[in-house]
């Protein structure tokens, strides 16, 4: 069955209860669907299944389209940090204002595969034999690199219309080791994948894994603005020079630069420690978000059921530090077009290779 979202969490999802005048408007104009009739409890209520909300976030949401596609890499060397998290609130959030997404997942544990409920695809019913012949059916990135697909057929849709998932495979080790061996070997990412998504969509978020590999530098190459979380405990504040360290080199070796937006993460504001290292990150990080990512169950809870947090808690404390995050970082997004690229108006996305990706039924 659908999932569907009442006009109350609609208007909390996109900035706050005082939108619902401005949905009941639009609903008047027809320039919003109506809303259906659907049963929650032994409840009627009225909403809108969640493949219809991005016509109504493009409308009345605070992330609007860039003027350009952007690529960003979501990159620390710690696992459980919130990177994986950080990627699929960016992702899910932008993809429900309209813009058109695609997740790139290159971390070998495919984590933001599983948070993108791409796993769910399995049934709990189905044999052994069937799971794995499901399994074998997924195509990821390898299968492009040996040419066995093109890019556009290892693309994978979600349960948002406008979002999409080059999910991980078992296969990404490989690929790993197999980009060792080619020349410009930090730059296959960049020109073989990268370049032709920016021309289909509006936002490629790269999920990487928590260590260097050929991977990682591909993604780093590949991005206009990495996302570093910093997690608010001492480890991380210990590691933090010599990963700033890392990134200069190679940024230097590599003859190349991007922005950085560092975020603090599992903040608790109840842990002196934790507000300490939170404070002193703002102040002292070049590029720190003034907003952060509390240590949360209701976070936690809406990853575990592949949601962001703003759809998962709408009009709740965490959610709301969740819209105040990325509507941060969508203004950091902004001022880096704006002083990095040209004045180019929005062009729309038009690509004829993908355009059936666009074009398609949603996936119940
Ligand atoms: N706000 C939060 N507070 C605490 N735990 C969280 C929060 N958000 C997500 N989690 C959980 O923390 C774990 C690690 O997050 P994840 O994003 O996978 O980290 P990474 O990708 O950096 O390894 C996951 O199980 C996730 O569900
Ligand atoms: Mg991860």
């Amino acid at each position: 069955m659908a999932n569907y979202v009442t006009m109350k969490k609609v208007a909390c999802m996109f900035g706050g209860p005082h939108l619902s005048e401005d949905i009941i408007n639009l609903q008047e104009q027809g320039l919003i669907p109506a809303p259906e009739r659907f049963l929650s409890g032994a409840l009627f209520k009225k909403g809108w299944p969640v493949s219809e909300l991005p016509k109504i976030g493009e409308k009345i949401g605070y992330f609007k389209k860039f003027k350009e596609s952007v690529a960003i890499s979501v990159f620390t060397t710690k696992g459980g940090v919130l990177k994986s998290t950080l990627a699929l609130n960016l992702a899910r959030t932008a993809a429900l204002h309209g813009l058109k997404t695609c997740v790139v997942g290159l971390d070998i544990q495919g984590d933001v595969t599983t948070a993108l409920g791409f796993d769910n695809q399995l049934g709990n019913d189905d044999s052994l034999e069937e799971i794995v012949s499901k399994l074998n059916s997924i195509k990821g990135l390898s299968d492009y690199f040996n040419n066995r697909y093109r890019l556009h057929e290892v693309i994978e849709e979600t349960d948002i219309p406008n979002l999409f998932l080059i999910p991980e495979t078992p296969e990404l080790a490989a690929l790993n080791d197999s980009l060792s061996n080619i020349n410009r070997r930090e730059y296959w990412l960049r020109d073989r994948v990268v370049s032709q998504l920016k021309e289909h969509f509006d936002l490629v978020v790269m999920d990487c894994s928590p260590n260097w590999n050929k991977l990682t530098t591909n993604a780093l190459v590949a991005c206009d603005i990495l996302l570093s979380p910093l997690e608010c405990k001492i480890n991380n504040f210990r590691n933090l020079n010599v990963f700033k360290h890392f990134l200069n080199q190679f940024k230097q070796d590599m003859d190349i630069d991007f922005e950085t937006i560092f975020t603090p993460t599992k903040f608790n504001p109840n842990r002196r420690l934790g507000v300490d290292i939170c404070n002193w990150y703002r102040d002292n990080v070049k590029g720190c978000t003034e907003n952060s990512v509390r240590e949360s169950i209701v976070c936690e809870e809406a990853t575990a059921l592949n949601k962001s947090v703003i759809e998962h808690a709408a009009g709740k404390p965490q959610a709301n530090e969740m819209i105040s995050l990325m509507t941060e970082i969508h203004g950091r997004i902004e001022s880096y077009l704006e002083e990095v690229k040209s004045c180019a108006p929005y062009t729309q996305k038009t690509g004829s290779e993908f355009k059936h990706l666009f074009d398609r039924e949603v996936r119940p």
